[in-house]
């Protein structure tokens, strides 16, 4: 049997951070507040004329240049984003162009932040089906442009930033296993207001923050259990827990409910705030790149978002 592999990942955030304390500038709020509350210290911004698709490029040209692979073998490309800027092109035909993956197919997933865990469980389907062996997928998104800069309960919460993974067939493990979930009676907890019927209502986003908080906080604990049943591996055995990066007090919510010690949970949301589809991947580059997570290490990615949306997944790095 083939399995799916996550062979490496690459990242890229914007040059320009922006600290808590410049918000305090623009909004009338606090570094002590967001920090308190989120655990946000900063976050990463894209400039003018750039786009979720600068984003993801330059996360794909750089795992393009790390890996030990020919481009002419990738296969197809996806790219998890709910932020691009026209209905039509996708942002992945463009990003395959402008990365040179001359023909491949190519296209986009959005389920907000639960994406990159979409992309790869799709990554994942291929590979096993037997149909590609090698695919580049990508979590990036420009939550700066879909923002309400005069809204202080939402704009102290979201950065931009973008990440690429390679997943190729392998003889060993691999994925295990990949569980995804969607609940759309929730969709109205966090959403962007205006859509192409009305141009009346601003394309901005708002969120119920207190539903939002505790419905991540046990959709995330739960992820967790599910992913474990029907296979030989407890909590135990995981070496390292890189959940969705939105607020530092969900992820330690949900880690208290497992049981879980935040030693072994990869926590980056002080640097780079919620930056939706990317905040996984990011996360998990980031500790790839500083050598906490190591060849072998048995690794749970674990998401929520925007829908609403889940997925979780088990895997060998
Ligand atoms: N600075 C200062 N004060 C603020 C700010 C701010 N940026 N934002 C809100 N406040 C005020 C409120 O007006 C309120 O004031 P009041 O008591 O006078 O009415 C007070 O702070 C408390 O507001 P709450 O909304 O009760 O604060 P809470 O403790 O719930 O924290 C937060 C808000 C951080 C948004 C929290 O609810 C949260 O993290 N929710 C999850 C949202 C999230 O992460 N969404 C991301 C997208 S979805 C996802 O990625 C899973």
């Amino acid at each position: 049997m083939k399995f799916a592999k996550l062979i490496t990942t690459a990242s890229y955030l914007p040059k320009s951070i922006v600290s808590n304390k410049e918000l305090e500038k623009v909004v009338d709020t606090t570094d002590t507040w967001i920090r308190e509350r989120t655990g946000i210290e900063q976050r990463q911004l894209l400039s003018p004329g750039q786009s979720v698709v600068t984003l993801a490029t330059q996360a794909v040209n750089k795992l393009l240049a790390k890996v030990d692979l020919d481009p002419s073998k990738i296969d197809l490309l996806l790219v998890a984003t709910s932020t691009n800027y026209k209905l039509i092109p996708s942002v992945s035909c463009k990003v395959q162009h402008a990365t040179g993956l001359k023909d491949i197919p190519a296209f986009d997933i959005n389920a907000a932040c639960s994406g990159f865990v979409y992309a790869l469980s799709t990554a994942e389907q291929f590979i096993k089906a037997g149909m590609y062996k090698n695919i580049i997928i990508v979590g990036a998104d420009a939550m700066s442009q879909i923002i309400d800069w005069e809204d202080r309960s939402t704009c102290v919460l979201f950065g931009d930033g973008g990440a690429a993974a390679l997943i190729s067939s392998s003889d060993t493990p691999g994925i295990y296993r990949t569980l995804l979930g969607a609940d759309g009676a929730g969709s109205s907890a966090i959403e962007t207001k205006g859509n192409i019927l009305s141009a009346a209502e601003s394309p901005f986003i708002v969120m119920k923050g207190k539903d939002v908080f505790k419905k991540a906080v046990s959709r995330m604990s739960r992820n967790a259990k599910d992913i474990l049943l029907g296979t030989d591996f407890t909590l135990e055995d995981i070496s390292w827990v890189i959940p969705h990066q939105a607020n530092k007090r969900i992820i330690e919510a949900s880690a208290k409910q497992l049981g879980l010690s935040m030693d072994k949970v990869i926590l980056t949301v002080n640097k780079h705030a919620n930056t939706s589809a990317a905040s996984i991947p990011l996360a998990l580059d980031h500790a790839i790149e500083t050598e906490q997570v190591k060849t072998g290490d048995l690794l749970l990615l674990n998401a929520f978002g925007a829908g609403f949306t889940w997925g979780s997944s088990l895997l060998h790095y």
